[in-house]
């Protein structure tokens, strides 16, 4: 029964893994999958994460199931971090996933029972995987403009006058900061200009938070959503720990939506009953160690302190590849890189130049330009500036 299906088209991030991991060169640098990386370019288990583990193993007592939902611990204290108070609880109806990944996969089938005529807008770069998901769940799909390659900053004009095209019932999906794979956030005056553009078209928001701490900071990271979810009557949100709490492999995530209080009990059966037909029960272990963490104030705070370092790592690599580069190039046209956000640039490369880069140096980037800034170090940031100088000549 298999032999009429085509050969599956290997993921560009995972290809680009699997060569490097090949390369048998000293000193390769591996810019490619979005993790964060420490100094010798470990993704270490955070210590926080370690002793709420030790905690849970020696105090859990059933592994039996919980409800589709999953554990109301982790739901209540991930609807803390991400919405703060901006909306009350009655308004917001959650189910946890298997990672931010499946949140927004859950998330598309829903607006695929509630609205299947809906039309998903999507920024004009976006992480890739967003693509095959919206189009999974049959959705139609719409780019709107977002980056200024040139200036590495936001097309806002262009972007604006995009969403004007959106009809009423359609969805616009936003980055909740760290905006992958381009690193430009919208301003708070952007989120409430979107805010009211939305609200005057009838169109819902859909905000995919990936990187909640890895901006500026936990609740500033989160000042533009919750923005929009005190404002709009109905807002879907994904949210993701994998990065922030550094659980990747044990799929931690939660799909919520934002609705009028009466409708919250309907759309928490219904996200239910979607996790049911995939995957049933959510992943708990993950979960539980973010809610062990959030609900206890001084895990919290060990935490929160190596969140921060984590971000200052990457805003430290940012500025060291933006003075690297105007020192190699002679031209301020990178300075833009210590501007934005999170863990991603897009930078203006060509093709060829991405492909010598790698060929001729070993330096591993996605084949649109994008690197990870948490894969560089004081070593790395300068044998970078000088192969792009070199290439760029
Ligand atoms: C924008 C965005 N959304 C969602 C995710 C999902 O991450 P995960 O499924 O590992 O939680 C990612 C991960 O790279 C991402 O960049």
């Amino acid at each position: 029964m298999f032999e009429t299906l085509p050969d599956p088209k290997l993921d560009g991030i995972i290809a680009l893994m699997q060569a490097f991991a090949d390369d048998p060169r000293m000193g390769k640098i591996d810019l490619g999958v979005g993790v964060y990386r420490d100094t010798s370019g470990r993704t270490p288990v955070m210590a926080a994460v370690k002793a709420a583990e030790a905690r849970i193993v020696e105090e859990q007592e059933s592994k039996s199931y919980l409800s589709l939902a999953g554990d109301a611990a982790f739901l209540e204290t991930m609807r803390d971090l991400l919405l703060g108070d901006a909306v009350p609880s009655a308004r917001v109806a959650a189910v946890g996933t298997p990672g931010g990944t499946s949140a927004v996969r859950q998330l598309c089938e829903l607006i695929r029972l509630a609205r299947p005529e809906a039309t998903v807008w999507v920024s004009e770069q976006t992480w890739p995987n967003h693509v095959p998901l919206i189009r999974a769940a049959r959705l139609d799909m719409r780019p709107y403009r977002y980056l200024d390659r040139d200036a590495g900053a936001l097309d806002r004009a262009g972007m604006m006058a995009d969403l004007e095209q959106v009809a009423a019932g359609d969805v616009v999906l936003l980055h909740g900061c760290c905006h992958n794979p381009t690193g430009v956030d919208l301003s708070l005056q952007d989120w409430a200009e979107i805010a009211a553009l939305l609200e005057r078209r009838g169109a819902v928001p859909f905000v995919d938070m990936a990187y909640q701490g890895f901006g500026e900071g936990l609740d500033a990271d989160a000042g533009g959503l919750r923005h929009l979810a005190a404002r709009v009557p109905e807002m879907l949100l994904s949210g993701s720990c994998s990065k922030n709490f550094g659980l990747y492999r044990e799929r931690v995530g939660i799909a919520m939506a934002i609705v009028p209080e009466g409708e919250r009990g309907r759309l928490a059966g219904t996200l239910a009953g979607l996790n049911r037909q995939v995957f049933a029960f959510p992943p708990d272990h993950g979960g539980r160690v973010v809610s062990t963490i959030l609900g206890d104030p001084g895990l919290r705070v060990m935490w929160r302190q190596e969140l921060d370092a984590m971000r200052e790592r990457v805003a430290e690599n940012r500025r060291g590849l933006a003075d690297a580069l105007r020192e190699a190039t002679g031209s301020d046209r990178f300075g833009f890189i210590a501007g934005q956000q999170g863990m991603f640039s897009l930078l203006p490369l060509e093709p060829a130049q991405i492909e010598t880069l790698r060929a001729e140096h070993g330096i591993y980037m996605l084949g649109d330009g994008r690197v990870n800034m948490a894969g560089l170090n004081e070593a790395s940031v300068p044998v970078l500036a000088q192969a792009m100088a070199g290439v760029l000549r």
